[in-house]
């Protein structure tokens, strides 16, 4: 099962998001084994929830918040989101950009999984981590108290994105030789955390994701889909992306 998870970022009022996805309707088919997932802005998942083509598409938030209720102007919980979306991105480098730590996004994990929504919890390193010989030990760090409150059964119900920062933007994605072993370094590490069987953790790639890509990226070892951000505004590119991952699925 392939996943592609789309992931909007703060682009698309309610109009233009309906007109995106009535778009991307028109040029996509669903065919099983593929599961494609918008992730909108909050403000656009109840009209998206409306309108979508649910055999086609799965809906996502962006973000949630670690408690379920209380006084947290401007937040939406977990809580809130269930039953709407089915998955949300939880620690993109965006939202860690901005303060989240390692111990807050480990609560974000829990509190999707509470909610029934799957978490794709997003590790990466930093450019400078790169040349300092640090990404093995950013992902290990990052995995290791984001997923501190699971269970290992918890372990299957979740999705783990490998998102170079560096290459988020970009234009080029990171090479096969620069993902294949951070995408070991993930299973690795999960392994060593929950058993062997969270080795089967489901990972997938993100950053710089077009439809030209697909195949080099998805033929990498133990890559089980793929998180395009500004290639998910376009339908034609998106269209793209979707319809690669099915001709190798
Ligand atoms: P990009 O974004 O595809 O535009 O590089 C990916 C992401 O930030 O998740």
């Amino acid at each position: 099962m392939s996943l592609i998870v789309g992931n909007w970022k703060m682009n698309l009022n309610p109009h233009d998001a309906s007109v995106l996805v009535h778009r991307l309707n028109e040029k996509i088919e669903a065919k099983e084994g593929t599961e494609i997932v918008l992730c909108a802005p909050f403000i656009d998942l109840y009209p998206l929830s409306k309108e979508i083509n649910h055999k086609k598409f799965k809906l996502g938030a962006q973000n949630l918040h670690p408690n379920d209720h209380g006084a947290f102007t401007g937040e939406i919980s977990g809580a809130m989101l269930k039953g709407l979306v089915q998955y949300s991105l939880v620690g993109h480098s965006e939202r860690r950009a901005m303060g989240e730590t390692d111990v807050f996004i480990a609560k974000k994990v829990a509190a999707a999984l509470r909610n029934d929504i799957t978490p794709v919890l997003c590790v990466g390193e930093l450019l400078d981590d790169r040349h300092h010989n640090l990404t093995k030990k950013v992902i290990v760090d990052q995995l290791t108290t984001n997923l501190s409150q699971l269970t290992a059964e918890d372990i299957s119900k979740i999705v783990i994105a490998y998102e170079p920062v560096w290459a988020i933007g970009a234009g080029t994605p990171a090479t096969p030789e620069q993902i294949a072993p951070q995408i070991r370094t993930i299973r690795s590490t999960v392994e060593e955390l929950y058993g062997e069987e969270a080795a089967n953790v489901r990972v997938i790639y993100g950053a710089s994701v077009a439809g030209e890509f697909v195949k080099t990226i998805m033929n990498i070892e133990g890559v089980e889909g793929l998180l395009p951000g500004g290639a998910s505004l376009n339908y034609e590119e998106f269209a793209k992306i979707v319809s690669a991952v099915q001709e190798l699925d």
